[in-house]
């Protein structure tokens, strides 16, 4: 836990940046010869910013505040209630969404440059933005969507406060984070510490909910909640997660491998066989586990 997480998720939005200004540099000779001219690249440049706004315009202007666009009826769909829910159980009577994809657009727009919209959506999600909802999610699919976007957004604000409309930005993107998070931590109350796959936002972990999980959703949520600790000041996301993350590399084999899924009260393998695929790419990802050294687990 050596790098401090808030620089790995601004560097993301920093690398972004670099290259886009890498695009407007004399032609490097090398770019030339692969055919990666200045004029194409450019064009190129142009086209990525072009398809960005043909979809974040678009999401506002038929879906926000819902939280995703179907792009062929111009509907929405209020997802994240979905999103690893692939039969569709549980779903809530009453939910209006999460305005997500405008959460998950705002780091596009300030690498895209547009101050003022980031600006406007953040006002907006201050606002509005309500996690007191009735509404089963998945823990993992929440975590790295929302609450990732709304970190990651509140710390290129206060990079560009001094540039938001309002002159000063009051960590509102923090707060609505620490809110998200703090509804996630009923779902590590188990013998293990290995957290249920789904939560409800409003009510905690339902009655009989399923006990089964996946890898990743034991062991890939240190990035997001250590962030958010090292940001609160408050230990108990970072503790959390961590101490699932240890539980489940202490579940592994001899030759260091990790099972598919496992029952979170026993903490036993269900699925032994290990892999890369869905349920276990994130926790082996760079962003999950192997930028944390094992000899700090
Ligand atoms: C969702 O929207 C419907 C229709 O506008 C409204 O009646 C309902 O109160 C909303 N629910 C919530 C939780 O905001
Ligand atoms: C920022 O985005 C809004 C919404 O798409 C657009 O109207 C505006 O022109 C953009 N501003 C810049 C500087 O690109
Ligand atoms: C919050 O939502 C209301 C209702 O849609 C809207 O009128 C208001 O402008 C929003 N707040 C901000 C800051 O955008
Ligand atoms: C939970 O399971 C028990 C035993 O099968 C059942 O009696 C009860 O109705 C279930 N509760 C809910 C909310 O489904």
């Amino acid at each position: 836990m050596r790098s401090p997480r808030p620089a790995r998720l601004a560097a993301v939005a920093l690398l972004l940046a670099a290259l886009a200004a890498a695009v407007g540099a004399p032609a490097a000779a090398a770019a030339s010869r692969d055919g990666y001219g200045r004029t194409r690249r450019l064009r190129m440049r142009g086209k990525v910013v072009e398809m960005f706004y043909h979809a974040y315009d678009n999401y506002m202007a038929y879906a926000f505040p819902h939280d995703e666009l179907k792009p062929l009826t111009k509907g929405f769909t209020d997802s994240l209630s979905e999103l690893g829910n692939l039969n569709l159980e549980h779903l809530p009577q009453d939910y209006n969404g999460s305005a997500l994809t405008l959460v998950e657009s705002l780091s596009s727009l300030v690498v895209l440059g547009n101050l003022t919209e980031f600006d406007r959506g953040v006002s907006w999600l201050s606002e509005n933005l309500t996690f007191d909802v009735d509404a089963r999610v998945n823990l993992f699919e929440c975590n790295i969507r929302l609450l990732g976007g709304l970190i990651s957004a509140h710390i290129l604000a206060k990079d560009y406060s001094s540039q938001n409309k309002d002159g000063v930005y009051q960590n509102q993107l923090l707060r609505l984070a620490e809110n998200l998070g703090s509804r996630f931590l009923p779902a590590f109350e188990t013998p293990t510490g290995l957290p249920y796959a789904w939560i409800n936002l409003k009510y905690g972990v339902m009655e009989n909910e399923t006990t089964e999980t996946s890898t990743s959703g034991c062991g890939s949520l240190i990035l997001e909640m250590g962030a958010l600790s090292r940001l609160t000041g408050d230990p108990r996301y970072e503790a959390a997660a961590l101490r699932a993350l240890r539980k489940l590399w202490s579940m592994r084999s001899s030759l260091n491998l990790v099972g598919s899924t496992l029952d979170v009260l026993s903490g036993n393998w269900i699925e032994y066989s290990s892999g890369i695929g869905a349920g276990t790419t994130s926790y082996a990802s760079p962003l999950g586990v192997s930028l944390i050294p094992t000899s700090n687990l």
